[in-house]
C-alpha cells in the first residue's frame, strides 16, 4: 500500500477546491428552489445529494489527501453538505405542503352529490316464497325433503299409481330424456318425491318438498315449461282428511293472510283417494263481489291438488295401510307467488328482468 503523498496540496485537487465546492452548492440550491414538485426534487436531490453527485465524488478524493490538508478539505465538504441539505429539507417541506394544500382542493368530495352506488341485487321471489313456504311447515314440525330433477319414470309415473296408458304418460305432456331404454323423465310433479320419501323414512313421516318441475309446455302468460311446486306428504296413524282440511287452511291463511282459507273440490288424482282440488277463497274480493276479475265472481280460485294417500302407493312404498293412513298435496309456486303479488304474467317470473326482481325488495 502506498504511503500517503505529503507533498500532496489539496487545492491542486480541482473538485476540491473553494470555487469549486461553493459552485457545487450553488448549482444544488438553485436546482431546489427551481423543483416545482416532489418528483423534480427528487432528481435534484439525485443529482446534488446523490452517491454520484459532484460533492459526493469530491468527498471521495479527501482520503488520498496528505493528513494536514484533510482537516481543512473535510470541513468545506462538510459544511458544504450541511447547506445542501438545509436547503433540501426546506425545499421538501414547501413542496410537500404545496402537494398536501392540491390534494385538498383536487380530491375534494361533495358528499351532497347523488352516488353512483351500485344496487347490491335482490334475490328472486321464487326463492324467497320457497323458502317461505318452507319456514312456514318447519315451524310446524316438518322437514324438508328433495328429489332429483332428473328423475326414473318409475318414481314420476308408476309408483304414483299412474298407468302405463296415462295421458299424462305421452311425449306432449312429459320431457322424456335419451335414450328412452333408461327410463329417465324430467319430473313432472313433485309428487316422486312422496315415494322416495316413503322408501327411504319409516312413518311419522312429516315432509315439504319445494322443487322445480317440468313439462312440455309453450312459455306464455300463464305456462313456463320450468316451473315450481311445493308438495306436502303426512304419514301417521290416524290420519285424517279434516288434519289435510286444517293444514292447507293454515297454509292459505299465512300465505295470504287472515280469512283466506281453503275449499275442497271432489276430483281424481291416481295417487290420492279420495283426491280434491284445493280452491282458495279469493283474495282480491273474498267471495263478495260477483264481478270480481280475480276469481270471475266464483269466490274461489283453484290452488292445488291434493288427497289421502291412496293404499296403493303406500303399499308399493312398503308401508302398512292397515297401521298408517295419510295425507298429500301440492301447488304450484308460481301461482302462488301471482296471487300473493298480483303478478299477471308468467313470463315476468322467468324472463330475469331486474326491474321486475327489485321491485320486491331485497329480502335475504
Ligand atoms: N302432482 C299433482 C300435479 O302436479 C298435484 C298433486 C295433486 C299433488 C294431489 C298431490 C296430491 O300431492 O295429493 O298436478
Amino acid at each position: 500500500m502506498s504511503a500517503p503523498n505529503s507533498k500532496y496540496d489539496p487545492v491542486e485537487v480541482a473538485s476540491l477546491h473553494p470555487t469549486q465546492i461553493a459552485q457545487m452548492v450553488e448549482d444544488a440550491l438553485l436546482s431546489f428552489s427551481a423543483s416545482t414538485n416532489l418528483e423534480e426534487l427528487k432528481t435534484a436531490r439525485l443529482a446534488h445529494a446523490g452517491d454520484r453527485a459532484p460533492l459526493s465524488l469530491a468527498n471521495r478524493e479527501i482520503g488520498a489527501l496528505p493528513p494536514a490538508a484533510k482537516a481543512e478539505a473535510g470541513k468545506r465538504v462538510g459544511q458544504a453538505r450541511a447547506r445542501i441539505n438545509a436547503a433540501l429539507e426546506e425545499a421538501t417541506i414547501r413542496l410537500e405542503e404545496a402537494r398536501d394544500a392540491h390534494v385538498l382542493i383536487e380530491e375534494r368530495v361533495d358528499v351532497t352529490l347523488p352516488s353512483a352506488r351500485r344496487a347490491p341485487g335482490a334475490r328472486h321471489p321464487l326463492t324467497t316464497i320457497r323458502e317461505k313456504v318452507a319456514e312456514l311447515f318447519i315451524g310446524m314440525g316438518y322437514e324438508v325433503a328433495e328429489g332429483p330433477e332428473l328423475e326414473a319414470e318409475w318414481f314420476n309415473f308408476d309408483a304414483l299409481n299412474i298407468a302405463a296408458d296415462h295421458p299424462a304418460r305421452t311425449m306432449a305432456d312429459t320431457f322424456f330424456v335419451d335414450p328412452p331404454e333408461n327410463g329417465l323423465v324430467l319430473r313432472t310433479h313433485t309428487s316422486p318425491v312422496q315415494a322416495r320419501t316413503m322408501l327411504s323414512q319409516k312413518p311419522p313421516i312429516y315432509v315439504i318438498c319445494p322443487g322445480r318441475t317440468y313439462r312440455t309446455d309453450e312459455l306464455d302468460a300463464t305456462h313456463t315449461p320450468v316451473f315450481s311446486q311445493v308438495e306436502g306428504l303426512v304419514i301417521d296413524r290416524n290420519i285424517s282428511m279434516a288434519h289435510l282440511k286444517g293444514t292447507l287452511d293454515h297454509f292459505a291463511t299465512s300465505m295470504f293472510g287472515e280469512g283466506i282459507i281453503t275449499r275442497l273440490r271432489p276430483s281424481f288424482f291416481p295417487f290420492t283417494e279420495p283426491s280434491a282440488e284445493v280452491d282458495l277463497r279469493c283474495f282480491a274480493c273474498r267471495g263478495e263481489n260477483l264481478e270480481c276479475r280475480a276469481c270471475g265472481g266464483e269466490g274461489w280460485i283453484e290452488w292445488g291438488g291434493c288427497g289421502m294417500v291412496n293404499p296403493k302407493v303406500l303399499i308399493a312404498c312398503g308401508i302398512d295401510p292397515s297401521e298408517f293412513s295419510g295425507f298429500a298435496f301440492g301447488m304450484g309456486l308460481e301461482r302462488t307467488l301471482m296471487f300473493r303479488h298480483g303478478v299477471k304474467d308468467m313470463r315476468d317470473l322467468v324472463e330475469g328482468d331486474i326491474r321486475f326482481t327489485t321491485a320486491f325488495g331485497v329480502e335475504i
